[in-house]
C-alpha cells in the first residue's frame, strides 16, 4: 500500500441518475475497509454495477461523494486520477476486451501502462493463465475464445499488475462451479495478498459462504436488515446501515 489508510472505500450519500429519471443508486453509503473482500449483490437492475462504475470513476454522481483510498474522486483529475485508476483492477461486466489482441495482449495492457518489465509481464500473464486454466490460450486473439474463456482473461487483466482495490463485476456469470473456484481461489489469493476486492454477484455459491460479507442492494438502495439476515454488520456506513450479512 501506499498510504497508511484503513477505509479503501468510502461512498457517502452518493445518488446516480439517467436521463430521462431513472434512479440507478439513492443516498448508498458505504465504507469498505482495506484488505476486506465484500459481495455486492441484488437483482437485476438494483444498480450494481452502477455503483461499481462510480468507484472506479468512469461515472460521475448525481450526488453524494466516493473517495477511494482517501482520494475525493470529484476533486481530482488528470495524472492525479490515472495514477489512482491504475492501482484499482477492473473485470467488467462485458469484458471489454480488445477483440484483435492476444490473450497475452490483452493481460499485459495495465502492466505495461505501469512500466513492468518484460519478464515480469511475461511471468505473470502465464501464472495467471496456469491459476484460471487457461494456459493454452496464451497466442490466441480474444475474439476466438468461449464467453466464459473471455471472462477468465478479464479477471487475469484485472489482478495482473497487483492493484490495491479490485472491482468484479459479475465474474463468475459464464462459468462452470468448477471454474467459479478457480477464480474464486484467485480473489482469495489476492485478498491474502491485502487487495481490497468488491465483487457484485448474483452467484450464492460465491457469496454465501462462512464469514462473507454482503451487502444487498434493491431499487438502487442498500437495503435494511431482513429476517433473512445475520445480525453481525460490517463495513457499513455511517447512518444507512443495513444489508450486509457477514
Ligand atoms: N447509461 C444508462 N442510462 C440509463 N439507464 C441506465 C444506464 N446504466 C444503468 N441504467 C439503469 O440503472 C439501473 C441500474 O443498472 P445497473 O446496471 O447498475 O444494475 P445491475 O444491478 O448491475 O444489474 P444486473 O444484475 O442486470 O447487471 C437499471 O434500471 C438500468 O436500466
Ligand atoms: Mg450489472
Amino acid at each position: 500500500m501506499t498510504t497508511d489508510s484503513k477505509v479503501m472505500v468510502d461512498i457517502t450519500r452518493l445518488s446516480k441518475t439517467y436521463h430521462p429519471n431513472i434512479e440507478a443508486l439513492v443516498d448508498v453509503s458505504l465504507l469498505v475497509n482495506t484488505g476486506e473482500m465484500i459481495f455486492l449483490t441484488g437483482r437485476s437492475g438494483a444498480g450494481k454495477t452502477t455503483l461499481l462504475r462510480l468507484i472506479c470513476g468512469i461515472e460521475h454522481p448525481t450526488k453524494g461523494y466516493v473517495e477511494v483510498d482517501g482520494n475525493d474522486l470529484s476533486k481530482i483529475s488528470g495524472s492525479r486520477l490515472q495514477a489512482l485508476r491504475r492501482r484499482i483492477g477492473v473485470a467488467y461486466q462485458n469484458f471489454k476486451l480488445l477483440p484483435e489482441r492476444t490473450v497475452a495482449q490483452n493481460i499485459a495492457i495495465s502492466m505495461e501502462v505501469a512500466y513492468r518489465s518484460k519478464l515480469f509481464i511475461r511471468k505473470q500473464t502465464k501464472d495467471l493463465l496456469a491459476q484460471l486454466n487457461l494456459e493454452d490460450k496464451y497466442a490466441i486473439r480474444t475474439s476466438k475464445l468461449s464467453r466464459g474463456e473471455q471472462q477468465r482473461v478479464a479477471i487475469a487483466r484485472a489482478v495482473a499488475n497487483k492493484p490495491d482495490l479490485i472491482l468484479a463485476d459479475e465474474p463468475t456469470g459464464n462459468l462452470d462451479a468448477e471454474t467459479t473456484r478457480l477464480v474464486m481461489d484467485l480473489f482469495h489469493r489476492c485478498n491474502l495478498d491485502g487487495t481490497t476486492l468488491l465483487i457484485a454477484t448474483h452467484d450464492k455459491s460465491v457469496y454465501e459462504q462462512p464469514d462473507s460479507k454482503v451487502v444487498r442492494l434493491g431499487g438502487g438502495r442498500i437495503l435494511e436488515h431482513g429476517d433473512d439476515f445475520s445480525d453481525a454488520p460490517a463495513s457499513m456506513d455511517h447512518e444507512a446501515i443495513g444489508g450486509v450479512e457477514a
